[in-house]
């Protein structure tokens, strides 16, 4: 059986002082609820890390971070490599997203480097994929994630691959309040798990999470994660405030 997983990410937001407060009251909320039935990540930006894992300790939650360096070590000035991350016990990491894809340039080509990085560390990426607006309005959506998919991905081994974590975000749904449809999710997610089949076996397929991104909130979570290709989220906006994000991680079931 896959994971089910509802995974934050802050992106560049909070200060120390908001980051303590949002995580303090995150533990309240999973402390006084009953157990979740979905695996919680936290993916803060670098320097709130080790606040984060200090809160989770070992239970509660995990801790991943938002990106990660292509290269070993080294002189990269401004940049943190994935045993740096491994060092910290860090479990989790977010590759390829779409922020990173349009505002820092990473290519697939590039983005497959950073998942052999984390994968050489023992770190589970979370790897990102999903078309801008002009794309699923030219009906390419399923174009660009395949070619996303295949020149990210498709280096792996079996058991390389199942090591990751897919999410599938459509940019035009990102931050703008505007949530695929609960079938273009189930959809597209059915798409990615075919990909994946055709290539690794329906077994690596079958165990593969792919988690939902854009504009998810506590409103309209549960009729995306009843889709049977939907297997959880990736937060944005709504896992800056505490009570919402456990409202999303409660209605994953
Ligand atoms: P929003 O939930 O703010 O739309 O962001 C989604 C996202 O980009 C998560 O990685």
């Amino acid at each position: 059986m896959r994971s089910k997983i509802v995974a934050g990410n802050w992106k560049m937001n909070l200060t120390f002082d908001e980051a303590d407060e949002v995580l303090d009251k995150l533990m309240t909320n999973l402390e006084e609820h009953a157990a979740l039935s979905c695996k919680m990540i936290v993916c803060t930006p670098y320097p709130y890390l080790e606040l984060a894992s200090d809160y989770s300790g070992d239970s509660y939650f995990e801790v991943g971070a938002q990106d990660v360096s292509a290269y070993d070590k080294g002189a990269y000035t401004g940049e943190v490599s994935a045993a740096m991350l491994g060092s910290m016990e860090i479990a989790y990491c977010i590759v390829g997203h779409s922020e990173r894809r349009a505002y820092h340039n990473e290519s697939d080509e590039l983005i497959a480097r950073k998942v052999d990085r984390l994968l050489e560390n023992d770190i589970r990426p979370i790897v990102c994929c999903g078309e801008v607006l002009e794309e699923r309005e030219a009906d390419k959506q399923f174009e660009v994630v395949k070619r996303q998919v295949t020149d990210g991905l498709f280096h792996l081994t079996p058991e390389q691959f199942g090591k990751l974590i897919i999410a599938y975000e459509p940019v035009w749904a990102i931050g703008t309040g505007k949530t695929a449809t609960p079938e273009q999710a189930q959809e597209m997610h059915a798409y990615i798990r075919s990909l994946i089949a055709e290539k690794y076996g329906k077994v690596v397929a079958e165990e593969t999470s792919i988690l939902y991104g854009g504009s998810c909130k506590p409103s309209n979570a549960k009729e995306l994660f009843a889709n049977p290709d939907v297997d959880g989220g990736l937060i944005g906006g709504a896992s800056l405030n505490a009570d919402d994000f456990m409202a999303i991680a409660e209605s994953l079931k």
